[in-house]
């Protein structure tokens, strides 16, 4: 199966194949989705059996512009209709009190929900299409579980080759050309405002100090140890390759060492390393934003190179670069084992 070029024609069929229950992945400005009826608990399931994916994991809620967002949460405070105004549409995730009607298969049996109103012109216009605007789907990113997710429609195929297959779980892939962002949306918990203030759950491209600047109120970071997003787990957002993150001035040493024991070395730098010869490298843009639009198809790309370990030059620690950082330590959250292994 090919992905599908985003016609009104296209859309429309995918709007009814979802609203008949069937599974669609469709472009976001931050990353590609695997969406289903948010209120389709069969639909839903089948979303978890695709990716492969724990059910007790909760998923974000989609939703058009404009759509009336007490139709899926409750109790709605003050500081979620600010983040609303200022950021949707657009890559930020409000977790809220959940509605009665929100399937378990949701909410992860929580009782609190992600909603999220996409950008992304195709993105919008399936949830227009969708239930006539007045549904939501239930999406996480287009990826098996814990693998890097996706940021183009071919990354999307790739994954899920057998699920695309006629007769698969996903009835089709809306090809909406690279996603902007590329990473995933932050997601700030507004759930538990009365007791924990507004809490960052993922950092994104939206960054704690913009939502800091709209509620005029701290952002708190989670509690470590609470996790409840599923990114929070370790190994996640991984390629197959190890992940190892190296200072930038211990770069050369380190390649030379493991070329001189025989390893096959793929390289993802932002700074020029003129003494070192990888086997393959990709080099991303020196500013956050540019590093994240690249960084999901840059680890995918030297995933494909086959090399021992994909060594990453650690980037600056400065806020603006934290929704990266967040990203690579994850898929690097075992770099010690492995540089040590591959030394001994
Ligand atoms: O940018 C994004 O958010 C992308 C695109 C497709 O919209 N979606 C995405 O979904 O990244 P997913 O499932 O890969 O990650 C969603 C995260 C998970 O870590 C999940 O645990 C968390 O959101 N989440 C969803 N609902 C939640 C809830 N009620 N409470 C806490 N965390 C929640
Ligand atoms: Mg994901």
């Amino acid at each position: 199966m090919k992905a599908v070029a985003c016609t009104p024609c296209a859309i429309a069929e995918a709007a009814e194949a979802l609203e008949s229950g069937l599974l669609v992945a469709f472009p976001t400005e931050t990353v590609y989705g695997l969406g289903a009826d948010a209120e389709n608990p069969d639909a839903v399931a089948r979303i978890y059996e695709a990716k492969g994916r724990p059910s007790n994991h909760p998923v974000i809620v989609h939703v058009a512009p404009g759509a009336d967002i007490s139709y899926w949460a409750q109790q709605i405070p003050e500081q979620a209709q600010q983040l609303i105004a200022a950021f949707w549409p657009g890559p930020l995730t409000l977790i809220l009190k959940r509605a009665a009607h929100i399937p378990d298969a949701v909410s992860g049996g929580q009782d609190t929900v992600g909603i999220r109103c996409p950008s992304h012109p195709v993105a919008q216009e399936l949830l227009r299409a969708f239930k006539g605007g007045r549904g939501g789907l239930a999406a996480p990113s287009a990826n098996k579980f814990g693998h890097v997710s996706p940021t183009m429609a071919e990354h999307v195929m790739e994954e899920f080759t057998q699920e695309l297959s006629p007769g698969g779980l996903i009835a089709a892939v809306l090809d909406g050309g690279q996603s902007e962002v590329g990473i995933e949306s932050t997601i700030v918990d507004l759930s538990r405002l009365s007791t924990h203030g507004p809490v960052l759950l993922r950092p994104g491209h939206i960054s704690a100090a913009q939502l800091e600047q709209v509620m005029q109120m701290p952002v708190a970071s989670p509690d470590a140890t609470a996790p409840r997003a599923s990114g929070t787990l370790d190994a996640h957002y991984a390629p197959h390759t190890p992940v190892v993150q190296v200072r930038a001035d211990e770069l050369d040493q380190v390649v030379a060492q493991l070329q001189a024991r025989g390893k096959q070395v793929a390289l993802m730098s932002y700074q020029a390393h003129p003494a070192i010869q990888a086997q393959a490298w990709r080099h991303l843009p020196a500013d956050p934003v540019s590093y994240a639009h690249d960084l999901y198809a840059g680890l995918r790309e030297l995933d494909h190179a086959q090399a021992d370990l994909i060594l990453v030059e650690a980037l600056p620690q400065e806020q603006d670069w934290q929704g990266v950082n967040d990203r690579l330590r994850r898929a690097a959250f075992d770099s010690r084992d492995v540089l040590a292994r591959l030394l001994a």
